[in-house]
C-alpha cells in the first residue's frame, strides 16, 4: 500500500470516528478526531503537492475545521490551536459553506413531490420523448415491454439548461417518489461514510417501492460520486463499486421494478465506461436553440410589464450561447432595475404604484455586462463527447 493510501485510510478512519462521536453528542472526542483527520489530510497535501485530489482533501480539511469551530463555539471555549490550512503548498483553502455535520443520512437526501409539467420545460423535445418512452410508457403499460425497460438515465450538458427540471417532470407525471441527492455533498461531507450512504440510499428507495409507487432517484453532480479511474483513490473506489453494484441490482430486467436512477452531470467525460454502461440512456441537454430561447423569453416576459418596442425575437438572436438559467437571471436583473427605480422615486409605498415598463435598452444594457455562462469550447466539448457516447 502506498504511503498516500495509508494516510488517506488513516484520515478516513478518524473522520468516520469523528462523525460517530459527533452524532452521539461526544463533542470533545469528535473535535479530537476531526483534528487528527484534518492534520493527516494536510500532511497528505504537503507530501504530494501535485496530487490531483488535493483540492478535495483541502475542502474536506476545511469542512472539518469549520465543524471543530462550531463545536468549540457551542462548548463556549475558544481554543487557539492553529491548523495551518493556508500553507498546503498547492491549492489555497477556500472557505466552505458547511452545515453542521449532524451526520444523519436523512439530511443528505431530499424527498419531495415535484409539481412541474412537461410543457413548463421549453424545447428539449428529444430528451422529453426519450424519458417518456422509457419511463412513462412502461409504467402505464408494462405488459407491452416483455424485454424490460431502462433504469439508468444520464442527463449531461451545460449548467442551467433544464436537467433538474426534466427529472422532476418525470416524477410528477408518473406520480412517483422523488429522491434527490447531491453527489458532491456526499463526497465532501462523508469521508468514510459515503459508501454506506449509497447503500442506504438504495435501501430507502426499495422501501418506498414497497408502498407501490414508482421511485426516481435523482443524483446531481454524478461525476463527483465516481470520477474516472485515474482519479480514484481509497474511498472513492469503494463508493463507486457500491454504486455499480446497486445499479446492477436495479437494472435486472427480469424484475418489473419501477425504480429509476437519473444522474445529471456537467462533466460526462469524467465518467468511465463501466459506469456509463449502466446508464443505458445518455441524453444531451444542450443550450437552448433560437426557437427555444424565444419561447423561454416569452414565458419569462409574460408576468412582466414589457414595452411594446421590445422585440423578443431579436432578443432571442442576441442571446445565442446563453442558458435557460442565464436568460432567467437577465430578466430578474432587468426587473430589479425597474423596481429599484420605483423605490428610489419614493412611490413604492403606494400599493397601486407599478414600475415603469421594461424597454429594449434595459435588456441591451444588462446583456452588455453579462457574458453567457457557457463558453463555445465547452459547448463543443459536449457535442464531441455525445458523438461517441450519446444513447437516446
Ligand atoms: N428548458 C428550460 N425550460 C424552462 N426553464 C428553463 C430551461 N432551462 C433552464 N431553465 C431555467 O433555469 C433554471 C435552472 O434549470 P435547471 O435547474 O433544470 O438546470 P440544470 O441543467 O439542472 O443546471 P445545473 O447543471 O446547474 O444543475 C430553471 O429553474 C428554469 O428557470
Ligand atoms: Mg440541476
Amino acid at each position: 500500500m502506498s504511503a498516500a493510501r495509508e494516510l488517506e485510510d488513516l484520515a478516513r478512519e478518524d473522520a468516520s470516528d469523528a462523525i460517530k462521536h459527533d452524532t452521539q453528542g461526544s463533542h470533545g472526542a469528535a473535535i479530537q478526531k476531526y483534528q487528527r483527520a484534518t492534520s493527516t489530510l494536510l500532511k497528505l497535501v504537503k507530501l504530494y503537492p501535485g496530487y490531483n485530489l488535493n483540492q478535495l482533501w483541502v475542502d474536506r480539511a476545511s469542512s472539518y475545521q469549520e465543524r471543530i469551530q462550531t463545536l468549540r463555539d457551542s462548548r463556549g471555549s475558544i481554543d487557539d490551536q492553529n491548523l495551518d490550512l493556508e500553507s498546503n503548498g498547492n491549492g489555497v483553502a477556500k472557505p466552505l459553506i458547511v452545515e453542521p455535520v449532524k451526520a444523519t443520512y436523512n439530511e443528505l437526501i431530499v424527498k419531495e413531490k415535484p409539481d412541474i409539467k412537461w410543457d413548463e420545460v421549453v424545447g428539449l423535445d428529444n430528451a422529453k420523448s426519450s424519458l417518456r418512452e422509457s419511463i412513462v410508457f412502461p409504467h402505464q403499460r408494462p405488459d407491452l415491454f416483455p424485454l424490460g425497460w431502462p433504469r439508468g438515465f444520464l442527463l449531461y450538458g451545460p449548467p442551467g439548461c433544464g436537467k433538474t427540471m426534466l427529472a422532476a417532470c418525470v416524477a410528477h407525471e408518473i406520480d412517483g417518489e422523488f429522491i434527490t441527492i447531491d453527489a458532491a455533498t456526499i463526497m465532501s461531507r462523508w469521508l468514510g461514510e459515503a459508501e454506506k450512504n449509497v447503500a442506504k440510499l438504495f435501501n430507502s428507495a426499495r422501501r418506498l417501492l414497497e408502498k407501490g409507487k414508482p421511485v426516481i432517484i435523482f443524483i446531481d453532480e454524478l461525476d463527483s460520486l465516481l470520477g474516472s479511474r485515474d482519479q480514484e483513490v481509497g474511498g472513492e473506489v469503494r463508493v463507486r463499486n457500491q454504486f455499480l453494484k446497486e445499479m446492477d441490482g436495479v437494472s435486472d430486467k427480469g424484475k418489473k421494478l419501477y425504480l429509476y436512477i437519473i444522474g445529471a452531470t456537467n462533466k460526462p467525460w469524467a465518467l468511465d465506461w463501466p459506469f456509463l454502461r449502466r446508464f443505458e440512456k445518455r441524453i444531451h441537454i444542450p443550450l437552448p436553440c433560437l426557437e427555444a430561447r424565444i419561447n423561454l423569453l416569452k414565458s419569462l416576459a409574460e408576468p412582466l410589464h414589457i414595452d411594446l418596442d421590445v422585440e423578443l425575437t431579436e432578443l432571442g438572436s442576441l442571446t445565442e450561447g446563453y442558458s435557460g438559467s442565464d436568460l432567467k437571471d437577465i430578466f430578474q436583473v432587468v426587473q430589479i432595475r425597474t423596481v429599484s427605480e420605483l423605490f428610489a422615486s419614493g412611490q413604492a409605498n403606494d400599493k397601486s404604484a407599478k414600475p415603469r415598463s421594461i424597454t429594449t435598452s434595459d435588456f441591451t444594457d444588462v446583456l452588455s455586462n453579462r457574458k453567457p455562462s457557457v463558453s463555445k469550447e465547452m459547448e463543443k466539448a459536449y457535442h464531441t463527447w455525445g458523438e461517441n457516447f450519446q444513447a437516446l
